[in-house]
């Protein structure tokens, strides 16, 4: 508990200097000072177990082994093992950085530049639906910012409803849900007999909600898996929200990397043109390799420009009351490679190289493993997409991994592909072989 010591209390202080020890001092209640017991508010506080993902990636840096190698986040790393500055974004850098303008507070809702960038590469260029103002859009910090800021409002607006989420999906998904008041439960997704989408059973699981409930979808990439839908399938997953009225929410982290930008964003597409309200949060962190800036979106479909003007008011409020308006020197390097059409060409074909080299190396593991273990099928892993591939590795083939052999992948058996390269491909290979045997 603080104490207060008044001018006079200073002069005593500074007269007693000379005989008395400093812990002394500090302990001994002088005359004219009160000291007031510990109180130990912060007992009742429990420890925190750590997040996977992110504890993984501590104890990755702390190992001092020179040929460890981190599959565990889920960051972008090119073939020399380093996560990439984009050469588009170092122009832009070189661009703002020898801008003089003050720094203000943004608006709450973020920079207009960018929010509109961003639903173009949603929605697509001159999307009629934006044209007609029916898209509400803000820009967050990072995709997290987007999911809690979207939970926060629907569970306001929305305060009977539950949520729903993959299983598996990205842990952060039921604590950002939970942590709005949800109740959250899980849809059945990735089948590990047949290590491929158990569609049927989702989409009888989806069919039986109630309407309204909150479904979080991965519209590409999906994470953990990396095992996506069909453009057809997504179209039976569409008829399905419409026709029982379910409240869809998109996660789209890695628009991109999977078939291309347009064809990610397929799932978003079709929602638009099935008519249907819903909210999509986008992330830039792997798509400019700009992690550290937290440059997301969070984008509210609505059924006309009336609505979308109450939602972005909705949207202006909760970030009012959780960050007041988000950082600008991140968005101002998106916005500006978005809006330059020659960096935006630039970008689009460093975003090629980057799901071109993923699926290199995705195609490169699966040799290394037929060349190990040809009595295994592992065409499984030829179907996944993006960041991501999913093995089926347990919790002790988890720890082997890491112990014998210096590969971190987190517990779940989620692989980040992007952590491969031509010279460490064939040794996790090897490892994968081993503890799988
Ligand atoms: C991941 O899934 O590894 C990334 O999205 C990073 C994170 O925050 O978990």
């Amino acid at each position: 508990m603080a104490c207060r010591l008044v001018h006079h209390d200073l002069d005593k202080i500074a007269g007693q200097m000379f005989v008395l020890p400093v812990n002394l001092l500090l302990r001994r209640p002088l005359a004219g000072t009160r000291l007031y017991k510990e109180t130990a508010l912060f007992n009742v506080l429990s420890a925190y177990a750590g997040d996977p993902i992110l504890s993984l990636q501590v104890a990755y840096r702390d190992d001092p082994r020179a040929d460890k190698i981190n599959l565990s986040i889920g960051l972008y790393y090119d073939n020399e093992g380093q996560v990439p500055r984009l050469a588009s974004v170092q122009q832009a850098q070189a661009r703002v950085s020898t801008s003089t303008e003050p720094s203000m507070y943004l608006p709450m809702s973020g920079d207009p530049a960018y929010c509109k960038a961003s639903q173009a590469l949603l929605f697509g260029d001159d999307a009629e639906i934006v044209r007609q103002g029916r898209v509400a859009t803000i820009q967050t910090v990072g995709g997290s910012g987007a999911l809690k800021v979207g939970s926060d409002l629907i569970r306001r607006f929305f305060p009977d409803i539950e949520a729903r989420i993959s299983n598996p999906t990205w842990d952060n998904h039921r604590a950002i849900l939970e942590g709005s008041g949800f109740k959250v439960e899980t849809y059945p997704y990735f089948d590990r007999d047949t290590q491929r989408v158990d569609f049927d059973a989702m989409k009888g699981a989806l069919r039986a909600l109630p309407a309204r409930t909150l479904v979080l979808l991965h519209p590409c990439c999906h994470n953990p898996t990396g095992a996506d839908l069909t453009p057809a399938q997504w179209d039976e997953v569409v008829e399905i929200i419409a026709s029982r009225q379910l409240l869809a929410f998109l996660d789209i982290a890695y628009q991109g990397l999977g078939e291309g930008l347009d064809a990610d964003a397929y799932l978003v597409r079709a929602l638009v043109k099935a008519n249907q309200s819903f909210l999509v949060s986008g992330s830039f962190s792997k798509i400019f390799s700009l992690y550290g800036e937290r440059c997301g979106s969070l984008s509210m479909v609505c059924a006309n420009a009336e609505e979308a003007g109450r939602a972005l008011g909705q949207m202006q409020q909760a970030v009012r009351r959780n960050y007041s308006s988000p950082p600008a020197y991140g968005a101002s390097l998106v916005r500006t490679v978005l809006t330059d059409p020659v960096l935006n060409a630039q970008w689009r074909a460093e975003v090629d190289e980057m799901r071109v080299r993923m699926q290199a190396m995705r195609e490169r593991l699966i040799q290394g493993m037929v060349a190990e273990q040809p009595q295994v099928d592992w065409s499984f892993l030829d179907v996944q997409r993006g960041m991501f591939a999913y093995a089926p590795v347990l919790g002790a083939h988890m720890v082997r991994l890491r112990e014998e052999f210096g590969v971190y992948i987190i517990e779940s058996g989620r692989i980040c592909v992007a952590g491969l390269n031509t010279g460490n491909v064939d040794r996790v290979a090897h490892a994968f072989a081993s503890v799988l045997k």
